[in-house]
């Protein structure tokens, strides 16, 4: 059943997003060659909680950390670690959640280390086209896998590939709602989509093949090829025309 908010939990949601939005956004200054993802990791929870909210990844299924932190072939999950330091030209993509009054905002950028390759830089920026791709079908009366086609398709026509194990997901008191919201598959099918339902869209891009792995920690995914990857995530407000991105200033 996918769980349709009321304004008041969307008023929530939206307070909640804000926070998860400034310390993404801030995050831009602070990722630089010589920093470690644990850095990262310890100022994404100190600034959530110096907001009064909750780093909602935290303890989450035993998630050791307030970030995800994942670096280069690294696709999500990667996991903050003080002897990881981060050098010119990687990219990391980092994916926060905030909890507050019980509600949950989930989102993620990727970043350029330094001077990164025009071939990095590209994926980061079709990643994040990938997601506003996907944006315009975020509307009632489309229906679910319409973003999904929109996203696979935006990737696979730049040349890259969009990751098939992991997908968006309805959001609100879990971090994890239904649906399910792969970013990849034909348009036109699943449920219509209603006023105040709310999603975390979330593209995984592979410059390479799709196809993953999940590292012996039990939470890095990597490219199996290796090949860099990129993720791009806002929650959005479903609405009657323009969607909603909580989590964008
Ligand atoms: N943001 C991720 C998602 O969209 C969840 C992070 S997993 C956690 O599914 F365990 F770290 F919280
Ligand atoms: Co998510």
């Amino acid at each position: 059943m996918i769980i349709i908010k009321s304004s008041e939990e969307i008023r929530l949601m939206r307070e909640s997003g804000k926070v998860t939005a400034f310390v993404l956004r801030s995050l831009a200054e602070l990722i630089k060659p010589g920093i470690s993802t644990k850095d990262i990791s310890d100022y994404v929870e100190e600034t959530i909680l110096k907001n009064g909210m909750t780093p909602t990844f935290k303890g989450y299924n035993g998630y050791p950390a307030g970030a995800c932190v994942s670096v280069n072939e690294e696709v999500i999950h990667g996991i903050p670690r003080s002897s990881r330091l981060l050098r010119e030209g990687d990219i990391v993509s980092v994916d926060i959640g905030s909890t507050w009054k019980g509600y949950v905002s989930d989102a993620a950028r990727t970043y350029a280390v330094g001077a990164v390759s025009d071939a990095a830089r590209r994926l980061i920026d079709v990643t994040e086209a990938c997601f506003f791709e996907g944006l315009a079908f975020c509307r009632v009366g489309c229906r679910l896998s319409d973003i999904s086609h929109a996203i696979q398709s935006k990737a696979e026509s730049e040349g890259f590939s969009v990751v098939r194990d992991f997908v968006g997901h309805g959001i609100g008191r879990d971090m994890h709602e239904e649906p399910q919201i792969p970013n990849y598959g034909k348009p036109g099918r699943g449920p219509r989509l209603a006023k105040g339902m709310v999603f975390a869209i979330e593209p995984m891009v592979s410059a390479g093949s799709h196809e993953v792995e999940v590292l012996l920690d039990n939470w890095t995914a990597v490219t199996r090829d290796g090949s860099l990857a990129a993720h791009y995530e806002n929650t959005v407000v479903i609405t009657e025309d323009r969607p909603e991105p909580l989590t964008l200033e």
